[in-house]
């Protein structure tokens, strides 16, 4: 989080504003410290769903896990619960990926995000005089397959079902089922539904 994207944010939700100076601020990068650059480094998967659960206020299910290592992107607790952090049953999210809350977050349940992606939910308007950040929500339906190093920007819904190749960026709503890839993705196929039955095992308590 740069001190432009706080200042910019605090403009845009004044409510916010207080987070941009001071103590807060202070507890905020602490926070975001602790997160980011400790945690996420700690061999224990129940160990990190707790710390988002409680700390960051995450809706994250039991089943669910975050890999090591993953980058999550937040204003501050309030924000996070006000803006929503759901992970649904069973699913995973791989390591070194990058989750960005800000605008919202929300994943179903048997999603599988591979290693090093990255959802992002904000981003700075570049026609705004001021620079402003705007946030969209991005939302992942049940049964989603996410390959390595796919980003997907803000605003996006990526449909039940649906399959994001490695690499691709997706700049607009998935249809369910559909299989995207490129940059910025286009539709290369689609899945079969009656594919999409199977339940993920879910995360394991330690490692990884
Ligand atoms: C999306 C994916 C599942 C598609 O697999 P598939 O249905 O077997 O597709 P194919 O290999 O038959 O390729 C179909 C076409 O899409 C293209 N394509 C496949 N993957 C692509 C990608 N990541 N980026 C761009 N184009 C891709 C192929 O070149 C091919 O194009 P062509 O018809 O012009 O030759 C697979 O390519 C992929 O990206 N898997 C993710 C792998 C991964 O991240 N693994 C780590 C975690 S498990």
């Amino acid at each position: 989080m740069t001190v432009v994207d706080e200042q910019a944010r605090a403009a845009a939700r004044p409510e916010e504003a207080a987070a941009s100076s001071g103590p807060r601020l202070f507890a905020v990068r602490s926070l975001n410290y602790l997160t980011n650059h400790v945690v996420c480094h700690v061999p224990s998967f129940a160990l990190r769903r707790s710390w988002y659960r409680r700390v960051l206020g995450a809706e994250i299910a039991r089943s669910a896990g975050v890999h090591l290592r993953c980058y999550v992107w937040f204003y501050g607790p309030r924000q996070t619960r006000r803006d929503g952090f759901h992970i649904g049953a069973r699913s995973l999210v791989g390591r070194s990926s990058c989750l960005d809350v800000r605008g919202g977050l929300t994943i179903g349940e048997d999603v599988s995000i591979s290693p090093e992606v990255a959802i992002i939910t904000a981003a700075h308007d570049v026609e705004d005089p001021g620079f402003r950040v705007v946030d969209r929500p991005v939302v992942i339906e049940d049964h989603v397959y996410i390959g390595m190093r796919a980003t997907i920007l803000p605003g996006v819904t990526v449909g039940r079902g649906a399959v994001v190749a490695a690499g691709a960026v997706v700049t607009r709503d998935v249809p369910p089922f559909a299989i995207v890839a490129g940059v910025p993705a286009r539709q290369i196929g689609s899945r079969p539904e009656e594919a999409i039955v199977y339940e993920l095992p879910g995360a394991p308590a330690l490692f990884e």
